[in-house]
């Protein structure tokens, strides 16, 4: 919305201009006035739409048609006066006034015209008759008022017109020569509409009603202002109203209506709730608020995240079954200008036995987007309506920005619940199966899926008992670590295949030689947790032609010893593995020096045998009720 608002008067001599100015200033009729008022401006707390709002007199005895011309590009509205008993005066707005305003303007950029009728006390009648054909003709004439500067008739109210031609336009909403709403309007209503239909069936109902009601104008609706909402737009249209709602169709014959009536602020309202600028598109400041995200932080959605996006889920569900098919999340995305998602979704998050996203994987993929692009995952919380449908002033209060890094670090303690594991290792080494083995695919599950395979996998694990997120990044083998944020993580998952007997190498010396920050440092004393993994463990295993054997070289460096992993089975691939590097990622220091390695990896098997007796137990009573 405009900050201020300029008006300009224009018209014949004498019709009364200098008048109007001066009746409004003063509040009563000057009986001499000067050819021209000064520029006058009225401050926002005494305006209606609370906006400081200049005034802007016009003389041709004062005046050259230069200045005039400047004048008329300075002002965002133009109050273009006749004198209603001057027919003279009516005919110069056709052939003078209306052609040297907006002549050489495009369509669209025309300035709003405002048809002001003077001296209205000196005749009974009106001038309606002389003035309606040239409001069909001009489109940028947003309306006509009659008034008097003699006895103070109309003169706030003309004010008030001109004030909202510029605040709440007509042109981008409203096509007149059609007598429909514009394309770019019916979309944007459009994808109000949607958010607002939260159950998807297509019709809003009295409760959708009332709450967009109470939303966008912060009451909700009396119940026989409902009835009469839907009773004009049942008698109008044909399909407007549907099992006792409103349609789609109905909605936006309802803002048809507004506009045509002269209420169209009443649609900028709804408009602007969601977003929407004067050319009726989503501002910056709407899709992209401001957050700050300090340097060892890093962001993650929150309980009203979550709880937002799995509403939105279920909404989108449309069969019920707990997951969301292609079909399904091409629906889910119609509100956003583009699709997100490419079909390398369906490798980085699990999917049912259909291949179709489940809740868990889709809330997985949404915390992805929030840890590795927040301003992006605002921006989509921003099309689906986000700060209309939690009621609150942004999107940014579905996220948490996470304590510093290392702050965490010294008090050994982090509520972060998510994790990005980088899983570097040569050419070759089963990476992408790792990656894939994370969403419970085994290998002869993953060779039998075609799809584009994702660098990124991300899943849930149990960490002393409470769900984590981690992410799995599988780094490119060219990749040259020049970067501090190459080598970032919060665990480095360094993996060599046992029956390779150069890969052992490669690890190490990654381990050892990655520049980090400064030539001097390397994952070795990055700080950084790092885990050896073996990886086909299924294989025999060959020597190393690394000198020290990897057990050895872990052994000496103070890690944890390499961690075999295989997924050539054709059951589910265990999870204690990506558990254990979660583990690694919660608490970095119990991978540091302070603890000797066995000490840490003592009480992670310990875990893991707690669980696996568990597990037997179980087994034991479940064998006995059988
Ligand atoms: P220029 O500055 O020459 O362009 O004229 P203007 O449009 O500023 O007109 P101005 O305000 O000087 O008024 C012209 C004459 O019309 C004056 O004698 C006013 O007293 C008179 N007048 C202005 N408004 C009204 C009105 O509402 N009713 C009546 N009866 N007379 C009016
Ligand atoms: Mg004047």
């Amino acid at each position: 919305m405009k900050r201020d608002v300029r008006i300009l008067l224009l018209g014949e001599p004498k019709v009364g201009k200098t008048s109007l100015i001066m009746s409004l200033v003063g509040e009563e009729f000057p009986e001499e006035v000067p050819p021209r008022a000064e520029e006058i401006t009225i401050p926002a707390d005494v305006t209606p739409e609370r906006v400081p709002t200049h005034i802007v007199d016009y003389s041709e005895a004062e005046q050259s048609e230069d200045v005039m011309r400047e004048e008329i590009v300075k002002a965002n509205v133009v109050c273009l006066v006749y004198d209603v008993t001057e027919e003279a005066t009516i005919e110069k707005i056709r052939t003078k006034w209306i052609p040297l305003i907006n002549g050489g303007a495009e369509k669209g950029n025309k300035i709003p015209v405002i048809l002001v009728g003077n001296k209205s006390d000196l005749q009974p009648g009106s001038s309606m008759e002389s003035i309606l054909p040239i409001m069909n003709q001009f489109s940028e004439i947003e309306t006509c008022v009659e008034c008097s500067a003699k006895n103070l008739k109309n003169i706030s109210e003309l004010f008030y017109y001109a004030q909202k031609a510029v605040l709440h336009p007509t042109a981008p909403l409203y096509d007149p020569e059609n007598k429909q709403l514009r394309q770019q309007c019916v979309r944007a209503l459009s994808r109000i509409f949607t958010i607002s239909d939260q159950d998807n069936d297509g019709i809003l109902s009295d409760d959708e009603l009332n709450f967009f009601q109470k939303a966008c104008f912060g009451n909700p609706l009396a119940p026989q202002a409902l009835e009469d909402v839907k009773n004009v737009v049942w008698k109008n249209t044909s399909d407007g109203v549907q099992d006792n709602g409103l349609t789609l169709n109905g909605f936006l014959f309802l803002n048809t209506l507004f506009i045509q009536r002269g209420r169209h602020e009443t649609t900028w309202t709804i408009l602007r709730k969601f977003g929407y600028d004067d050319s009726l598109e989503l501002t910056d400041d709407y899709l992209y608020p401001q957050l700050r995200v300090p340097l060892g932080s890093s962001t993650e959605l929150n309980h009203n995240g979550y709880r937002f996006l799995q509403k939105l889920f279920e909404k989108y569900d449309v069969d019920k079954d707990g997951a969301l098919s292609r079909l399904d999340i091409k629906n889910f995305f119609t509100v956003v200008p583009y699709m997100p998602w490419g079909e390398d979704v369906f490798t980085t998050v699990s999917t049912d036995e259909n291949d179709y996203i489940s809740l868990h994987g889709y809330l997985c993929q949404w915390t992805l987007t929030a840890y590795l692009d927040i301003h992006r995952c605002l921006e989509y919380l921003g099309y689906f309506g986000y700060p209309f449908i939690s009621e609150q002033e942004s999107q940014t209060a579905a996220v948490t920005v996470t304590q510093n890094k290392l702050e965490d670090l010294e008090k050994k303690q982090t509520q972060r619940n998510v994790f990005l594991c980088k899983v570097i290792g040569p050419r070759g080494t089963g990476k992408s199966s790792f990656l894939q083995a994370f969403l419970g695919k085994s290998l002869s599950k993953q060779k039998s899926s075609t799809g584009l395979l994702s660098y990124y996998t991300i899943n849930t694990v149990h960490v002393n008992n409470q769900e984590k997120y981690l992410i799995l990044y599988e780094v490119d083998v060219d990749t040259e670590f020049l970067k501090t944020s190459d080598a970032a993580c919060d665990v480095a998952c360094l993996m060599y295949d046992v029956s390779d007997p150069k890969s052992f190498n490669y690890c190490a010396s990654i381990y050892k030689n990655v520049v980090i920050i400064s030539p001097q440092q390397h994952y070795m004393d990055s700080g950084i947790p790092c885990v050896f993994v073996a990886s086909k463990s299924d294989l025999t295993e060959q020597k190393q032609q690394h000198g020290l054997s990897p057990s050895e070289f872990c052994y000496k460096h103070r890690l944890p010893p390499p961690l075999a992993f295989s997924c050539s089975g054709p059951e589910m691939p265990s999870t204690v593995i990506y558990s254990k590097l979660a583990l690694a990622a919660m608490f970095p220091h119990l991978n540091g020096s302070e603890l000797t390695a066995s000490s840490f990896w003592l009480r992670v098997t310990l875990g893991a045998a707690v669980v696996t007796l568990l597990g037997f137990t179980f087994y034991r009573a479940f064998i006995k009720q059988k």
